[in-house]
């Protein structure tokens, strides 16, 4: 059985490290705003088993006029489950969540492995690509969201 539900920062470190900080020390998975109470973490669960993660953080990117924006950060899949829709069941939760929030806009700084991904849930690119420092080649991506 599938379920998406809220959780606690501490059980995204089993998804956030293998998938996006592999290799890497646990305090690698710490994010800035990770405890505030305006952010959300939710994970994806098969069987009562965490297999997915992702987080939103009240954050305004100055490219977009809208008020009332979230970013989307820590977003994986364990590997082994990964193109079986549990991504797309993860963002579309989050969407449903942040929709009930009032929410305008989702953004996010998206891998450009990921971007195929997101295009697929309708997300577009905004300007160009740029580093991320031990990360890789990035593009900002964002959403409209209906209210
Ligand atoms: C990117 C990621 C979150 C996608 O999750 P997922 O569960 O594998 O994706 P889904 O199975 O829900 O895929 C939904 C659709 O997107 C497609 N898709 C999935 N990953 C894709 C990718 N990297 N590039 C292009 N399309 C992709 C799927 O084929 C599927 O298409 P379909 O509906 O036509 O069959 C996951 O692969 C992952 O954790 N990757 C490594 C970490 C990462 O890159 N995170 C994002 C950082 S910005």
């Amino acid at each position: 059985m599938i379920t998406v539900k809220g959780i606690a920062v501490s059980q995204t470190y089993e998804v956030r490290q293998p998938v996006l900080r592999q290799g890497k020390p646990i305090e690698s998975c710490f994010f800035e705003g990770d405890d505030l109470p305006t952010t959300f973490h939710y994970g994806l669960f098969e069987n009562e088993k965490i297999q997915g993660v992702i987080s939103v953080y009240e954050n305004e990117n100055i490219l977009f006029e809208e008020k009332e924006q979230i970013q989307i950060r820590g977003m994986a899949v364990l590997e082994k489950n990964q193109r079986k829709g549990f991504g797309q069941q993860l963002v579309a939760h989050c969407e449903m969540e942040m929709m009930s929030q009032n929410k305008k806009l989702i953004w996010f700084n998206a891998r450009v492995t990921a971007v195929g991904f997101y295009e697929k849930m309708g997300y577009s690119i905004i300007g160009n690509s740029f580093d991320i420092k031990d990360v890789g080649l990035h593009f900002v991506m964002y959403k409209k969201l209906r209210n």
